[in-house]
């Protein structure tokens, strides 16, 4: 039970032009300070996910595999017309006992902070038993992106250290449930 705990930031947006992976990739620098977890970035659009049913990849194992190796997730979540992206959800409903008893943290984005998004990802949260933590992260898109651009206001940086805390706190709780 040495091991270091492994959490994935789980980038929420796959089309050509997304804002996630500069949100993703600073949310991992700012993870390394933590020490008690390691984090790794996870980009749902390497893993080529059919839509759910609609086709065979070897994608599909490759990301069931990656989830078996985590023991917690920050969602990285954009709105798309108040509510998830369709690529997020299509690769939540990919998998299921592999999502189990995890821990879970969201950083959202939006014209609202993303809050919308991240609400109805709760839900379905709830339905994969992933453990979601009440601290939030919400960025901005007037304030914290200047011509797409991720410009983050230090403001949020107390709020992102505890969301790493709770994560890390209770994925290691988890670890003993599973
Ligand atoms: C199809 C679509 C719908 C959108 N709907 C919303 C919305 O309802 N609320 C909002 O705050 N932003 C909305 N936006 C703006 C996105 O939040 C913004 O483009 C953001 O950068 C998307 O994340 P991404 O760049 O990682 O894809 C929408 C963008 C797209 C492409």
């Amino acid at each position: 039970m040495n091991d270091k705990l492994k959490i994935g930031i789980m980038l929420g947006s796959t089309r050509a032009g997304r804002v996630s992976p500069q949100v993703g990739e600073w949310v991992l620098k700012k993870s390394q300070d933590t020490g008690e977890a390691s984090y790794e970035l996870i980009d749902i659009k390497d893993y080529q996910l059919p839509l759910l049913g609609e086709g065979k990849s070897d994608g599909i194992k490759r990301f069931k595999d990656k989830l078996n190796s985590l023991d917690g997730f920050v969602f990285i979540v954009c709105e798309y017309n108040h509510g998830l992206s369709g690529a997020l959800k299509n690769a939540l409903d990919h998998a299921r006992e592999e999502w189990y008893h995890k821990a879970a943290g969201i950083v959202s984005y939006g014209s609202a902070g993303g809050v919308r998004a991240a609400e109805q990802l709760r839900l379905s949260l709830g339905e994969l038993n992933v453990a979601d933590i009440r601290t939030q992260v919400f960025f901005s898109l007037f304030d914290d992106f200047k011509d797409n651009q991720f410009t983050p206001r230090s403001v949020h940086l107390d709020n992102l250290q505890q969301l790493f805390k709770d994560v890390n706190k209770w994925a290691s709780a988890l670890k003993q449930v599973r």
